[in-house]
């Protein structure tokens, strides 16, 4: 079956779907995005997702169409053929398009460009969760609103060349010897006995994931912080784990070739993915 987009209030096979080349997010990376699973047929934490992409849209005074997201997403993925199944969806909107090229918002009514695709769910490797992943270190050049789920990502493109070049699955963002996030993840750790991760605010986008972690380690009655993990953390961490839409849970055991507690992915992160396989399945 050849794949099938949305684009602003169309289904279009794959080749036949194009924006206008003055489109805001191709010239300016003027938009946001989500990326949400589909777990057998089922979007995953599909609210908190719509929740997100509505803040962001208002944070960038983006006037985000008031569209039935949920018929979207089930004719999507039926002419996909992913009813039912595991998918991974991505959705960004635009400012639209307008000419000539303006810094300033487009014209009063510009419509916004609305694009979703859905393909079949890349599993996350088994044998990677086992063995846990790599990372590195590298400074956050970012902006001072990541909290805002915008396309622009070049500093994100960047760090995460950067783990690629190095062998690494992740780059983690620095800024004043405060681990903050992944590239694409959130970023928790075990420090003396106690989940720790930096507070939601304008320096870490708010992932649903974190927050499907956090709920599940209370359940759990695992301590929780809320609070900075230093670099010089990392030395002492027993455990540290990566959450992502794409990534789930997974465990980090080495960052800049240094080995995290034993090497090994902890009982912490085993016992929080397995509740969250349970939330899934
Ligand atoms: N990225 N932090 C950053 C910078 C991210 O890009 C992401 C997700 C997260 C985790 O958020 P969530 O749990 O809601 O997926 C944290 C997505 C998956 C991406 O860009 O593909």
């Amino acid at each position: 079956m050849s794949e099938v987009v949305y684009l602003s209030g169309r289904f279009l096979p794959y080749g036949q779907a194009a924006v206008p080349v003055e489109d805001r997010g191709f010239l300016f990376g003027d938009g946001i995005y989500e990326v949400f699973r589909v777990y057998r047929g089922r979007p995953f934490r599909f609210q908190d997702h719509l929740e997100r992409l509505t803040r962001s849209a208002r944070e960038i005074r983006l006037d985000l169409p008031d569209l039935d997201w949920a018929a979207i997403t089930g004719e999507l993925l039926e002419r996909n053929g992913l009813k039912g199944g595991d998918a991974t969806v991505y959705l960004q909107v635009t400012r639209g398009a307008a000419a000539p090229r303006t810094h300033w918002f487009p014209p009063p009514g510009t419509p916004a460009t609305v694009l979703m695709l859905a393909r079949p769910a890349r599993p996350v490797d088994p044998e990677l969760v086992e063995s846990g992943a790599t990372a590195i270190t590298h400074p956050d050049e970012r902006w001072g609103r990541c909290d805002i789920k915008s396309i622009n990502l070049l500093p994100n493109v960047l760090a995460k060349q950067r783990a690629v070049e190095a062998g690494a699955h992740e780059a983690l963002f620095v800024r004043d010897g405060v681990v903050l996030e992944g590239a694409s993840s959130n970023l928790f750790a075990v420090l003396d006995g106690r989940l720790v991760t930096y507070p939601r605010g304008p320096r870490i986008l708010a992932g649903v994931t974190r927050g499907v972690v956090l709920e599940l380690a209370r359940e759990l009655g695992i301590p929780v912080v809320e609070g900075p993990i230093l670099v010089s953390d990392l030395d002492r961490a027993t455990e540290l784990f990566i959450t992502s839409t794409t990534a789930e849970i997974l465990p980090v055991v080495r960052v800049d070739g240094r080995p995290i507690g034993d090497g090994r992915p902890g009982p912490v992160t085993r016992a929080l993915y397995t509740a969250f396989r349970q939330q899934i399945s």
